[in-house]
């Protein structure tokens, strides 16, 4: 499975089998985890059989079972930082698709477990993405039109409808979708975070962007 396939296969899932993710996946996310890392100055960190951040009771939101397995996004705060976790978590997210595993980012309903993780100077932990072997596929959240997705003068190019067709099917807090591709002149595409009281807006924004790049092609246009 390549990733742009992974971006129509993803769904989030919240119930997981207790199959361990194994050493040779867990290898794949390692080697990613190093690189985007290094890239975007993050503290991404991969946690297995770990189950108390996920234990039962705590939280009703969500509705989470069986999670051993998790990626704690830590780096510095601020929304560039903020913006690259939801860039190179997703990045994480589809790759994980492709390894055959699912996945849910994780804002709220989780617990910090001292000990899992380290941080350095200055990082806070952004939010957790769970990972494993789903009950299920999850389900496509609901759809709105692709224009409420875009700006542009006049029909845009194939690539453009294709990056943002890919942005539509990203996943966003509470799935408030509130980003925008916006086209200038030149092939140079603008991605705006549209207001909302919810936060993770620059989270949201960072795994949109992933997603339009692998929709539209990075050959065809520069970000603004
Ligand atoms: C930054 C962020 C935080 C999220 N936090 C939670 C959470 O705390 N609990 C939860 O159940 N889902 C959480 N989600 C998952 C969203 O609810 C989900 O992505 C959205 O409803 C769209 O559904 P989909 O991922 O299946 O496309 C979060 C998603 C993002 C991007």
């Amino acid at each position: 499975m390549e990733l742009i396939d992974a971006v129509k296969a993803r769904h989030s899932v919240r119930k997981y089998t207790d199959k361990p993710i194994g050493a040779d996946k867990a290898a794949a996310l390692q080697d990613a985890i190093a690189r985007f890392n290094r890239e975007g100055g993050l503290n991404i960190q991969l946690v297995l059989e770990e189950p108390k951040a996920f234990s039962a009771g705590v939280w009703k939101y969500g509705q989470f079972s069986g999670v051993r397995n998790y990626l704690v996004m830590a780096g510095p705060k601020g929304k560039e930082a903020e913006e690259k976790v939801g860039y190179y978590g997703e990045a994480l997210v589809l790759l994980a698709q492709t390894l055959g595993l699912n996945s849910c980012w994780v804002g709220l309903t989780y617990k910090k477990i001292p000990g899992t993780f380290t941080l350095r100077e200055g990082d806070v932990v952004h939010c957790v993405i769970s990972l494993g072997y789903g009950t299920g596929p999850g389900i496509q959240h609901p759809l709105k039109p692709l224009e409420n997705f875009y700006e542009a003068d006049g029909t845009p190019p194939d690539w453009f409808l294709s990056g943002v067709e890919a942005a539509r099917l990203a996943p966003t807090a509470v799935n408030q979708q509130k980003f925008k591709f916006i086209l200038h002149p030149g092939n140079v595409v603008e991605a705006k975070a549209l207001f909302t009281m919810m936060g993770y807006a620059a989270i949201d924004l960072g795994i949109a962007k992933y997603h339009f790049e692998l929709g539209a092609g990075k050959e065809n246009f520069q970000m603004k």
